[in-house]
């Protein structure tokens, strides 16, 4: 029987189970308690003392993330002891942070910004003691030490969440920081480019490398721009100009990018069917070949997964599918093939996806020898916005303008699982027929992992889709182990399918 006690927050009273913290208390009482480093289960460090409340009756003022409830306990969020003392942990964190509101990617975001803006802060009394440190300034994921406020949150998303470790606190005492573990470079760190420690930094001190200038220039330089623009790239342009996310159609985003100097637009249609077709021959030649009990096929469609499986199952990375990804499929074309058919001087391909990693895979694939690139610049959703938001986008217009030939809702939509049609593609290319839905069977066979049987003449093909990279270790292990056998997988990495994490 799980004890429980009576408390008030702010006058407001709740019940709770004794070991929970003030904070959870407060959470249930619907009393917002300010809070910056706690992450529930992950980060309860007890670093920032933002979440400092007054306890009736006691003289010193405590942690609301770490401090337990007691029975009778009257704890007070606002009094003027609590605000003084938190407005002083802000004016702290603000004395150790670069506050160059006006040139950072969060700003307008920013959990530390908001903070002091709600606690009316306006000066700092603390002398301001900045630490740098240099930084590679063309790997995908950014770090400015002047930000790191010291909360480790992203210490602790990357080690206990994607199980990495790239990060690490280092020094102590009044020195103490946040760096790369183990004095390497990033760009040596087994980093997956996952995305969710910027998710979860509150200071800005971690973002995406900022491609926006990049493509700014090529637009100004008159440079034949195309653009891949996905259906997950739909829903930003619908926040950027201020419609319903349903309401976005391929048409928007074509005309939108247009009204930008892009010259053309690709919804990402034909580049998925041409990835499919390959896969499905990669796996009908392996079927071929296939000697019993061979690792499976593994797409290489989501980069994050392809980073993880290099790093943490070295062993597994020879079965990764030469194929790329549909974005990669999309630069190749657009530089060969509508080169010539625009006959354009200079083609430039920018790539709008819901990812940081798809920056890393554009970074490592090159077209040529001469360090030509498939896709030249890609824009994550929170670039899309602030380069979308630096014209004057006339939403009136986007909706009369013509529809793209091929939907974005397509069969082959990016975001999607492509195990189907890459079933299909393989069932037609043996049987010459399309593949009638009772010759294909799916069900689940573990949390987050949805497999398929296909039945082929004589054989069955099993091949799955797993989303979240915890599920997929388990599917690794099932398969090292021999208790799972597989000819073709599939891993999106990211539990919310490719879209930014969900916050703490
Ligand atoms: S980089 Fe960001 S998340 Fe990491 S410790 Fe610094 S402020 Fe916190
Ligand atoms: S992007 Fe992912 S793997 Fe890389 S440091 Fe951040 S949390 Fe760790
Ligand atoms: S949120 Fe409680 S100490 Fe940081």
């Amino acid at each position: 029987m799980v004890k429980l006690v009576t408390l008030t927050i702010d006058g407001v009273k709740v019940q709770v189970p004794a070991a929970a913290t003030i904070l959870a208390a407060a959470g249930k009482a619907r009393v917002p308690i300010p809070h910056l480093c706690y992450m529930g289960g992950i980060n309860e460090v007890n670093a920032c003392k933002v979440c400092v409340v007054e306890i009736a009756g006691r003289q010193r003022l405590v942690s609301a993330c770490t401090e337990k409830v007691a029975e009778g306990m009257e704890v007070l969020v606002s009094s003027p002891r609590a605000l003084a003392a938190r407005r002083t942990m802000v004016q702290l964190l603000l004395s150790q942070h670069e506050c160059d509101c006006a040139e950072c990617s969060k700003s307008g975001s920013c959990q530390l910004q908001k903070l002091a803006a709600d606690l009316g802060i306006v000066e700092i009394r603390y002398r301001k003691k900045i630490a740098e440190r240099p930084w590679d300034p063309a790997f995908p994921l950014q770090r400015d030490e002047r930000k790191c406020i010291k909360c480790f949150r992203c210490v602790n998303v990357c080690a206990k969440v994607q199980t990495m470790k790239v990060w690490q606190a280092q020094k102590s005492g009044a020195l103490t920081t946040v760096g790369v573990a183990d004095g390497l470079d990033i760009a040596q760190a087994p980093c997956t480019l996952c995305g969710q420690c910027i998710a979860q930094c509150p200071a800005g001190a971690l973002s995406e490398r900022d491609d926006t200038q990049k493509l700014q220039a090529a637009l100004a330089a008159d440079k034949t721009v195309i653009a891949l623009a996905p259906p997950a790239a739909r829903i930003v342009l619908a926040e950027s100009l201020g419609l319903k996310k349903e309401a976005v159609t391929a048409a928007h985003a074509d005309s939108a990018l247009k009204q930008t100097g892009i010259a053309h637009t690709d919804d990402g249609s034909r580049a998925s069917a041409l990835f499919i077709k390959k896969e499905a021959e990669l796996l009908f030649a392996r079927l071929q070949n296939k000697k019993e009990g061979a690792p499976p096929l593994f797409s290489s469609a989501c980069p994050v997964w392809s980073r993880f499986l290099r790093f943490k199952y070295p062993n597994f990375a020879k079965e990764l599918s030469p194929n790329g990804s549909p974005q990669q499929i999309f630069g190749e074309s657009a530089k060969k093939v509508s080169a010539a058919e625009l006959k354009a001087k200079e083609i430039y391909t920018v790539s709008f996806m819901p990812c940081v990693a798809k920056k890393g895979e554009a970074d490592a694939a090159l077209l040529d020898a001469n360090g030509a690139k498939a896709v030249d610049a890609v824009l994550t959703p929170g670039e899309t916005s602030r380069f979308l938001q630096s014209f004057d986008l006339k939403a009136e217009v986007l909706e009369t303008s013509p529809a793209l030939a091929s939907s974005a809702a397509g069969p082959a939509a990016l975001s999607n699982s492509l195990v189907v049609p890459v079933l299909a593609a393989l069932y037609e290319k043996i049987t010459g027929q399309k593949l009638p839905a009772e010759k294909l069977q799916t069900f689940s066979s573990a949390p987050g992992r949805k497999d398929y049987v296909l039945e082929l003449d004589s054989r069955a093909l099993r091949a799955c889709t797993v989303v979240g990279q915890k599920n997929a270790v388990r599917l690794l292990d099932d398969i090292q182990s021999g208790k799972a056998k597989y000819a073709y997988v599939e891993v999106m990495n990211c539990p919310a399918l490719c879209q930014a994490a969900p916050q703490n």
